[in-house]
């Protein structure tokens, strides 16, 4: 994995040091993705700021390219020129590798009318399977074949239609976002995906004249407009991130401040830090959290789509749990094989024990450093979390998977006080 030319594996991390000092948080890699995507539909230029560096950002930016956009950077972000794209192919390569492409979908179909995208196939979390998009989008009137492991995408114009989601899936809202903001006639979402990330989608569509209400809430009405046009845009803090270095804090019994949040978003996560003990004070956009020397168990910790707890934080808190006085209990239902950070964990000296969706972690008193292997993104990042407390030193491979989500980790750790280098 190159980053800046340069090839990193792994970070190399000495336990035992508190955490203390200020973070400044970046842009969310969730509301960034689809963001870069509806772009492609005004056929403009658009202004997108408070961009995070990262690998799926730069992938984007490369499938973006690809197709015939221009992209530029500025001062505050990116500068995105849509209108000389001329490709509805997308090179499979780069779909493979970061499968939220997917949504270009819908962008590309309500731009061109057409597009051909490889079958995104599943990823280390679970099978990932896209047939609410595609319902979503055959309902709209697009015509989807699905030949040789590509999706064939076409239609005369999409037509506004009232959609019941079957899960609120995240993609999916986004995908049909992005297809009905320019479709004839109105589109309802019912059980749509609630996260923040969708209203900060929803933000930028109505900048750039669409007409949609209801992100946030189980209902969204898309009132369909004949064109879009160029917006600036900047891109809410990364909630997932803000919550990784909360973690930290709690974990290394430190005291750190979070600046650049938005509090609004990170209630179930607030909730459940300060059930394990930790202090934690909202002061307009920054967040203090100050750890209690003992963490304490959480009884049964759920994940559920947004405003529940995040699935893209279970691992983080699984780590915390594993140095918990007393015994939890993590029911994963979001994704279906996304405990591979356990047995890595386990591999440090924690006690757990998983069974299909289910993890029993028995808090022990310390954690012992070891070689461990990132498998994905989050779970690589809860790696690093038991690296910062344990007896000795801990090396996590694969941090490839890692720098997907997370801008300067090992830099902003540093800074708070962590013993970690990156060779
Ligand atoms: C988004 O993925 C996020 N990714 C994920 O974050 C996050 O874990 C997930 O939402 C849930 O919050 C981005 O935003 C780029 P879903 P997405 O569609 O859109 C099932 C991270 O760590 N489903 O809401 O792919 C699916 O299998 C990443 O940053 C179907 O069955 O999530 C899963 O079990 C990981 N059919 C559940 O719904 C479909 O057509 C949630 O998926 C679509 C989804």
């Amino acid at each position: 994995m190159y980053i800046g030319g340069e090839v990193v594996s792994k970070y190399i991390i000495h336990g035992g040091n508190k955490l203390e000092g200020e973070v400044q948080v970046s842009g969310a890699k969730n509301s960034v993705l689809p963001i870069l995507a509806a772009t492609v539909i005004s056929g403009e230029t658009s202004r997108i700021s408070n961009i995070p560096r990262l690998r799926d950002v730069e992938v984007m930016t490369e499938i973006l390219t690809s197709i015939g956009a221009k992209i530029s950077k500025d001062s505050h972000g990116l500068v995105i020129d849509s209108k000389p794209i001329n490709s509805i192919h997308l090179p499979e390569e780069l779909v493979r590798e970061m499968r939220s492409s997917i949504i270009l979908m819908g962008a590309l179909l309500a731009r061109f009318g057409e597009t051909i995208v490889t079958y995104p196939g599943g990823c280390e979390i679970g099978p990932r399977p896209i047939d609410l998009h595609l319902k979503s989008l055959r309902q709209m009137g697009a015509i989807i074949e699905e030949s040789h492991g590509f999706l064939h995408c076409k239609t005369s114009g999409l037509k506004g239609c009232d959609i019941q989601l079957d899960y609120p899936s995240v993609g999916a809202t986004e995908n049909i976002m992005l297809a009905a903001a320019t479709a004839k006639g109105t589109t309802i979402i019912r059980n749509a995906a609630r996260e923040p990330e969708i209203i900060d989608l929803q933000n930028y569509l109505n900048k750039s004249g669409a007409r949609i209400q209801g992100a946030g809430n189980s209902i969204m009405t898309i009132e369909g407009v004949s064109s879009l046009k160029a917006s600036d845009h900047r891109i809410i803090p990364d909630r997932i991130v803000t919550g990784t270095y909360m973690v930290a804090a709690a974990m290394t019994n430190g005291e750190i401040i979070i600046k650049d949040i938005i509090a609004e978003n990170l209630q179930s996560i607030i909730a459940k830090l300060r059930e394990t003990g930790s202090m934690i004070t909202i002061d307009g956009n920054s967040m203090k959290v100050k750890a209690q020397n003992n963490i304490s168990p959480i009884e049964m910790l759920q994940t559920l789509p947004f405003p529940g707890f995040p699935t893209d934080m279970q691992a983080q808190f699984m780590s915390l749990l594993s140095v918990a006085e007393g015994t939890s209990i993590i029911n994963e239902t979001v994704f279906e094989n996304r405990f591979k950070h356990a047995e890595e964990l386990v591999r440090m000296g924690a006690k757990i024990k998983t069974f299909g969706k289910v993890a029993v972690i028995k808090g022990t008193k310390e954690l012992t450093g070891a070689t461990v292997f990132a498998k994905d993104l989050r779970g690589g990042a809860a790696l690093v979390l038991g690296g910062l407390v344990a007896n000795g030193t801990t090396k996590v491979e694969n941090i490839y998977h890692i720098q997907r989500g997370y801008e300067n980790f090992d830099r902003i750790l540093r800074s708070l006080g962590a013993s970690i280098s990156c060779v």
